[in-house]
């Protein structure tokens, strides 16, 4: 399996899956001498982990980080940073009815095609249980770039969604609500809706905004590795999203021209901000949002039609402990993947000039 690698100078690499001893991962590239807050990890951790609030999956895992490597009297020393979660609540048992056949929108069946053997407990390696080491590896790329901000929220629940431009959120008030969605009104809204789907055995998918604050100019590599490209990947790379769009996105494509440029001010900031922080695939300084869609959980707790290993049809119940909706355990993931990517185009950046 390739792939399991992102960055090319601050890199992460994750191994692990849902249900094997432990997941994990090696950052390679963290410069030396930061003197890391390992409880702003962990807190990052908990912000994802199961079993946080009643309107997501009751799985219960503490999800402890441990380091191994990479890390002396509190500070990055340069070399690879090696870290570990042990996998603590693994019951193999719910997973038994989905050894032979194929859940429907999930990995089962293009695993088994495309490596002809899979762990089917908890999905293996597709389970978004992998993400919990993008997140430690993302909060440390955070304190590197400490002064800009990563502020992703819930800004929908199916249809359910916050109107108001970001600029006029107070993101503080996001980690208030079990959510993750700084309107309170709006959030109690989203949070009756889950449950009243989850009631229904259902599941129901949303959108996750972000804004990135306090960026420089330059970051982003002008042909292939524009910034908004990298962005793209990273957040189409968490399991369950289907969507992006940065600055105006599709709305942008209904306007004209004069309507859609963004004029300068003297100091090379702009009036407005619909190219999104980034033009020419490099950042100009203006603040960086973007939208990640994601789908309802597959998992729904309602018999299915689907098949088998052999191909024949059977009906398939969901079992096991599942979220009704993603989005509030993904906001981490989000802030985790943009931070690696502005680390890694941060250091690449320092390369640029004398
Ligand atoms: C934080 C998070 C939690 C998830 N939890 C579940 C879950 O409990 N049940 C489920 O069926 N899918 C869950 N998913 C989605 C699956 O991992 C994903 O849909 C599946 O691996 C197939 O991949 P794809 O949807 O990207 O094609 C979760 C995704 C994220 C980001």
């Amino acid at each position: 399996m390739a792939g399991n690698q992102f960055g090319k100078l601050f890199s992460v690499t994750t191994f692990g899956e849902s249900h094997g001893a432990a997941i994990g991962g090696v950052i390679d590239g963290c410069p030396a001498g930061i003197l890391l807050d390992l409880n702003a990890i962990q807190a990052d951790l908990d912000r994802r982990k199961p079993g946080q609030s009643a309107i997501v999956t009751q799985r219960k895992e503490p999800d402890e980080v441990a380091f191994y490597s990479g890390l002396f009297e509190g500070k990055t020393t340069g070399t690879p940073i090696g870290f570990a979660i042990h996998n603590t609540n693994q019951k193999s048992h719910d997973y038994s009815h989905i050894k032979d056949s194929y859940r429907p929108s999930h990995a089962d069946y293009v695993y088994d095609q495309k490596y002809g053997f899979r762990d089917y407990r908890g999905g293996g390696r597709s389970s978004a249980r992998e993400t919990a080491s993008r997140v430690v590896a993302g909060a440390i790329a955070k304190q590197f770039l400490s002064g800009i901000t990563f502020n992703a929220f819930v800004s929908s629940v199916g249809p359910i969604r916050l109107e108001k431009p970001y600029q006029e959120l107070d993101f503080s008030e996001s980690e208030k609500n079990p959510v993750r969605c700084p309107d309170p009104d709006k959030a109690k809204e989203m949070e009756a809706y889950i449950r009243q789907i989850r009631k229904e055995g259902d599941t129901v998918g949303g959108i996750i905004s972000c804004a990135i604050q306090n960026l420089p100019v330059g970051l982003g590599e002008p042909a292939f590795d524009k910034l908004h490209a990298e962005l793209g990947k990273a957040m189409l790379s968490i399991n369950a999203v289907k969507g992006f769009e940065y600055g105006s996105g599709f709305a942008g494509s209904e306007l004209k021209g004069s309507q859609h440029n963004d004029p300068f001010n003297e100091d090379g900031s702009t009036k407005s901000n619909r190219s999104g922080g980034v033009q020419g695939g490099i950042s100009n300084g203006m603040d960086i949002y973007f939208n990640v869609a994601f789908k309802p959980v597959a998992t729904v707790m309602q018999a299915q039609d689907t098949i088998n290993s052999k191909g024949e049809k059977v009906v398939m119940e969901g079992k096991g402990r599942h979220d009704p909706c993603v989005v509030p355990r993904a906001v981490p993931i989000v802030e985790a993947m943009a931070a690696l990517v502005i680390a890694d185009y941060e250091l690449i950046r320092r390369t640029n000039k004398l």
